[in-house]
């Protein structure tokens, strides 16, 4: 009983989150360099924060007050990667998952070669990585298309774009190949209906009819991408696998009355499109009903459904925080969670910002998706998001995140032991970076406490906290000692 031998444990980080350097070495901006430092978004208002027009494009990019766009700095992984990486493997870490920023590679998105000092740089990385023992676990979009794509054409609501993309992800294989077996096309590929900017460089204003058609179209796109990446990815280094990646919303009925049941049901039926598309190899039927009955329109074109159904993927991976309800009842109290609003689960406790927590639902999620499709399973993001305080003996003392943990582990565990096939787990993230949703940093996730403050202040420096003891603890002895 217990987790198996080779189990991979470690964290998950994204270029755009972390890596700074947005201007050097070549880079190209990307769509998380407009995204403006906003503490607390109300996340009713989540997908409005997160949309863009022209003339806010327009000024951010000519705004040089660094302090206000934290994804353009990070925490200066581009430039400190050595000593994290160090802090990671001190932890035991078998694996590390990161993202490759399209932009530092193709600037633009278009160039036909790729720039050598990014190469360079995602080379050390790898290295350095397979040097401590740290397998890399590689995610090739997340969060970040080139801002020249989306400025250009919307990008993946254009077709061309897959193109790109098989360019730019050739060279990944290509050059990093040798290094890098576990892969992963698309950071939660249905977070582009939620927030199509920063999933798929959508602008609003200039889309062409509806702005959900244009995200469906885009979404359809990236299936398409990802599955031809998959069949690139297999013709160039068999033995390599590509994941899928679900931002697993499990939801439950909020009461047991039928209605609150079929409601969840049709949503459940939109959270797993995704995995049934990139895992099954085809739209379910009733899905594409459901969207049939909105207007929506899949944009086949020749070849699209036998290149899905050819080319699935060999696992399927998640982020997991929070769990949420389902009620008809228009006044049923709401409470945020991850870019999404649900209803109030009465039996969980929340964070700070709303997401209720909750480690019987992490069972769950992995149980369903076992059954569902049988496939190898990865949990690639999963941790909790507090302000955490600097003691005056230069500590950081979070008893909360190791009670998150421990209470996540021994459900994955359990469920492990029931017969899930699970590969490993990545928490998010191992170190302090900046918020997707909110670009704060002091909503902090670390082991690893970042001396950074929400505009930019402080020294860097990187600091154990308790919580890092006690993961190299659990990690020592595979998830024996929580
Ligand atoms: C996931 C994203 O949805 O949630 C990450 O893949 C993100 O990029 C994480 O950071 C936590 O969300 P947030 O908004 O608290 O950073």
């Amino acid at each position: 009983m217990g987790l198996p031998d080779g189990f991979l444990w470690g964290g998950a980080l994204a270029a755009n989150q972390a890596e700074g350097g947005w201007n050097e070495g070549g880079r190209g901006p990307a769509v998380s360099d407009v995204a403006k430092y906003r503490p607390n978004v109300d996340p009713r208002e989540y997908a409005v924060h997160h949309q863009h027009t022209l003339a806010s494009i327009a000024a951010a990019m000519a705004d040089d007050d660094i302090s206000l766009y934290p994804k353009r700095r990070g925490i200066d992984f581009y430039h400190r990667y050595r000593e994290d990486l160090a802090l990671f493997a001190e932890m035991g870490f078998s694996v590390l998952r990161v993202s490759i920023a399209w932009s530092r590679l193709y600037p633009t998105g278009e160039e036909q070669e790729p720039n050598e000092e990014g190469i360079a740089f995602y080379l050390d990385l790898f290295t350095e990585m397979r040097r401590l023992g740290i397998r890399p676990l590689v995610t090739l979009s997340h969060y970040d298309p080139p801002l020249a794509l989306a400025l250009k054409n919307n990008a993946w609501v254009d077709r061309g774009t897959i193109a790109l993309f098989e360019r730019f992800s050739r060279t990944c294989f290509e050059r990093f190949g040798h290094l890098v077996d576990l892969w992963l096309s698309f950071n939660e590929i249905d977070g582009i209906i939620r927030h199509p900017f920063t999933s798929g460089g959508i602008i609003d204003e200039t889309v062409e009819g509806s702005l959900e058609q244009a995200c469906y179209t885009a979404l359809h796109h990236q299936f398409v991408a990802s599955a031809s990446v998959t069949r690139i990815l297999h013709e160039l280094w068999p033995e390599s696998e590509m994941g899928c990646m679900l931002t697993m919303l499990t939801t439950y009925p909020n009461t047991c009355h039928p209605d609150d049941v079929a409601a969840t049901q049709a949503k459940e039926r939109l959270l797993y499109l995704c995995t049934d598309v990139q895992a099954g190899g085809a739209y379910p039927r009733l899905a594409l009903k459901a969207l049939e009955a909105k207007g929506i329109v899949i944009p086949f074109e020749e070849g699209d459904v036998e290149l899905l159904r050819a080319h699935p993927v060999d696992y399927i991976s998640f982020s997991y925080y929070m769990t949420l309800t389902e009620s008809v009842r228009p006044d049923a109290e709401r409470t945020p969670g991850n870019t999404v609003l649900g209803v109030k689960n009465p039996f969980l406790e929340s964070s700070e910002w709303g997401w209720q927590i909750d480690p019987v639902g992490l069972r769950i999620s992995l149980i369903d998706l076992y059954d569902r499709y049988g496939k190898p399973l990865f949990i690639v993001e999963n941790g909790l998001g507090m302000r955490d305080e600097l003691t005056d003996d230069g500590r950081i003392h979070d008893p909360y995140r190791i009670d998150y943990f421990r209470s996540h582990f021994a459900e994955m565990i359990r469920a492990v032991d029931e017969g899930v096939d699970l590969r490993g787990y990545a928490s998010w993230a191992p170190i302090d970076i900046i918020s997707a949703s909110s670009s704060q940093i002091s909503k902090r996730y670390g082991f690893i406490h970042v001396d950074q403050d929400d505009l930019g202040n402080g020294t860097g420096e990187r600091r154990r906290k308790d919580s890092f003891f006690w993961y190299r603890k659990v990690i020592a002895s595979n998830g024996a000692d929580l």
